[in-house]
């Protein structure tokens, strides 16, 4: 039966007001969302992430930081991944702060397609994400938790909130904080999810002002000299396009090491850095390198809060067929059935 098209308006109006209200969906997110609709969903998504760990190890990292990067922009909801606007425009994925350094998409697409074939129209792009950052970490730092899930996939991607919402590594402690804090994530969050750089590596042009000045070799206050000239071997030059490891002793583990190499003038960027800088935050650096375990359970809570910010839940956004690319207008799960069925999709 057909709706009367102001009726639809008026509808798909109070959906988005509703959906757009912060916080009212957050309490929604529950550990267990995929028991019944579609039982092998995390074991799916272990078993793709696993694939990929087994041929690069370092993928781990790269999905850890996708979930961060889909998290501070626009929220959880897998705008990261959306190749195409369909507004147009530049999207998430080709911001500076994203490409060509952030990696694992094709693990996510694997990810999505078992899914597919599994339990069709089901598992949204942003709770995969969530569960392989999960994963990752299980698989490098064997550190196991449980990811609350329900999550739903927006449709927006613009390059300009990737740039203007992840901190760049040139942020001082108080600029770290207040991002965090407009995240909703507190100063020990922040501290906390730092230590995520204890995997991973980094394309030179991140620190290399932190080491040349042009031609001249220079050290940047808080940097080691030993240290310093190790990174002017691996990045040779301020235009080099090659990487270093964030943590040179093991960047395919998750430990506590982030936070011994601090003190030790071996934070890689300028932001880590000035966690030691500011005196209350240093109190904290010195507590996660003094005890692994107490770092491992507070780490595992700060991800799950991460995993909150902005989320859509119920109705609100889709579960996306294909994780690059918004669902076509007809497809019936852009937006609850029935109201779908009444066509109102198009009046959108
Ligand atoms: C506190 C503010 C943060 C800043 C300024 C920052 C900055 C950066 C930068 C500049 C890179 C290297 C990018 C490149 O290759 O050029 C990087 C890599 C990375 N970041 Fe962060 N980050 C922050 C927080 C986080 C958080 C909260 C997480 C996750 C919980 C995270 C996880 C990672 C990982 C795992 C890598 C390595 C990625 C890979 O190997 O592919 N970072 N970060
Ligand atoms: C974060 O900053 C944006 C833009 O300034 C603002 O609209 C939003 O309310 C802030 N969110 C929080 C939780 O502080
Ligand atoms: C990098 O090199 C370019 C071109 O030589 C120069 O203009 C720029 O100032 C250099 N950047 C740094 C950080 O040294
Ligand atoms: C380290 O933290 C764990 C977990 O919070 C705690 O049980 C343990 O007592 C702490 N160890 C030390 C030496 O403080």
């Amino acid at each position: 039966m057909a709706m009367q098209g102001r009726t639809g308006i008026a509808l798909i109006a109070a959906l988005c007001a509703v959906c757009l209200l912060p916080g009212l969906a957050t309490a929604q997110l529950r550990v267990g969302f995929y028991q019944k609709s579609c039982p092998n969903a995390e074991a799916l998504v272990r078993q793709a992430v696993a694939a990929a760990f087994t041929k690069d190890a370092g993928i781990a990292a790269g999905l850890i930081r996708l979930h961060f990067h889909d998290c501070f922009v626009r929220g959880c909801d897998a705008s990261v991944l959306l190749a195409t606007n369909p507004g147009g425009g530049r999207t998430e994925r080709v911001a500076p702060p994203n490409n060509p350094s952030l990696r694992g998409f094709e693990v996510i697409d694997a990810a999505k397609a078992a899914l597919e074939r599994s339990c069709p129209r089901t598992v949204s792009c942003a709770d995969i994400l969530a569960f392989a950052a999960r994963d990752s970490i299980t698989l490098t730092g064997n550190v196991v938790y449980s990811v609350p899930a329900g999550r739903r996939d927006g449709s927006i991607s613009r390059e300009e909130d990737a740039n203007n919402n992840l901190p760049p590594p040139t942020f001082t402690a108080q600029q770290l904080i207040d991002r965090f804090k407009n995240k909703t994530l507190t100063a020990e969050e922040m501290v906390l999810l730092s230590g995520a750089h204890t995997v991973g590596r980094s394309f030179c042009s991140s620190f290399v002002d932190r080491i040349w000045n042009g031609n001249t070799p220079i050290v940047d206050a808080g940097l080691s000299p030993s240290y310093a000239a190790q990174l002017r071997v691996l990045c040779p030059s301020n235009t080099s396009q090659a990487t270093a490891p964030i943590d040179p002793g093991s960047p395919n583990v998750l430990d506590n090491n982030y936070y011994k190499l601090l003190p030790r003038g071996m934070g890689l960027f300028f932001s880590d850095n000035q966690l030691r800088v500011d005196g209350n935050l240093n109190v904290l650096v010195n507590r996660f390198a003094g005890n692994e375990t107490l770092w491992k359970e507070r780490f595992a809570t700060a991800m799950v809060n991460m995993g909150r910010i902005q989320v859509q839940t119920g109705n609100c956004g889709q579960v996306r067929l294909n994780c690059n690319v918004v669902n076509p207008m007809s497809s019936s799960v852009s937006l609850a059935g029935s109201v779908e069925d009444d066509g109102l999709a198009a009046t959108s």
